[in-house]
């Protein structure tokens, strides 16, 4: 298994980065992550746009031009053959002198297996919770999760799968998917503000919109209580049902048939997108 470090390919086991990369010294870097069917990265442009966004934001040179970048994931995809897999694209603040500025940052480009259940299993509800938190840069994919992760621990104990974060009763995303709920009129709906805005979301709301209303707007504890469905989405778990926020029920506590005809569509969509790059690179 290689890995990507600055202008080389590594075995994955001698990628080493030093100790004084801003990323350890202060939790300095950004990061995306895209899936890989059948050796194919799917709706790549989007998480490349992405990446080259959050690192402008944050002020980090991605060290190459956007093709090159592609030819060196295509490179990557080649060497490795893990045909479903995930990668993962980390630009780090760099070896800073002083441990305070950023320097040149390290690129690092991971790839592991990855492997979604069969597309006929239908995915069960789950309970979530609610965190009063909003991300510090939350339109940008920073490598900073410490909220997410010290919440892991209040979610076990309350039996959820994931939380929620909410502020004075504004809902926005949770630490690694974004949010939906299916409103008592059928208008799909999700956050629009304080959010990283996920390539999910983006091809759930394009598929959503051929059939139904959509709206991105304000969302409440309180619209969520009223909500009919609701779900969460990323790129790790499509389409998840959500049945439960904190003690109450969504809905009627099963998952919603908007919510599986979205995730039936997102599932058609995704062998769309494999086929149509199988043609062209044919
Ligand atoms: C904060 C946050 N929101 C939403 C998402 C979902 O984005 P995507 O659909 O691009 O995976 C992620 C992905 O990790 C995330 O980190």
């Amino acid at each position: 298994m290689y890995i990507y470090l600055n202008n080389d390919f590594i075995e994955a086991d001698k990628a080493v980065v030093h100790v004084s990369d801003l990323a350890i010294q202060r939790g300095y870097g950004i990061f995306d992550f895209f899936r890989v069917m059948d050796n194919v990265p799917l709706f790549l442009e989007d998480y490349i746009d992405r990446f080259y966004a959050s690192a402008k934001t944050m002020r980090l040179d991605v060290p190459m031009e956007r093709e090159a970048f592609k030819s060196t994931l295509f490179e990557l995809i080649k060497k490795n053959n893990l045909p479903m897999s995930g990668i993962k694209v980390i630009l780090t603040g760099g070896y800073s002198p002083d441990g305070f500025r950023i320097s040149k940052p390290n690129l690092i480009i991971q790839q592991a297996a990855f492997l979604f259940p069969p597309d006929t299993v239908q995915p069960k509800g789950v309970k979530i919770i609610t965190h009063e938190y909003v991300r510090e840069m939350p339109t940008v994919k920073t490598i900073n999760y410490l909220t997410g992760i010290w919440t892991l621990k209040k979610m076990e104990e309350q039996g959820a799968v994931d939380v929620l974060y909410q502020m004075r009763g504004e809902v926005t995303e949770f630490p690694r998917c974004n949010f939906f709920i299916v409103k008592q009129d059928g208008a799909v709906a999700t956050p629009a503000k304080n959010i990283l805005k996920g390539i999910t979301r983006k091809h759930v709301l394009a598929l959503a919109a051929k059939k139904f209303t959509v709206k991105e707007e304000i969302i409440t504890l309180n619209d969520i209580a009223q909500a009919r469905e609701a779900f969460m989405t990323s790129t790790t778990k499509r389409i998840i049902p959500i049945v439960q926020v904190d003690d109450k029920p969504v809905g009627d506590g099963k998952p919603g048939q908007i919510t599986l005809t979205l995730l039936h569509d997102l599932i058609a969509l995704e062998r769309e997108e494999r086929e149509k790059y199988k043609a062209v690179s044919a």
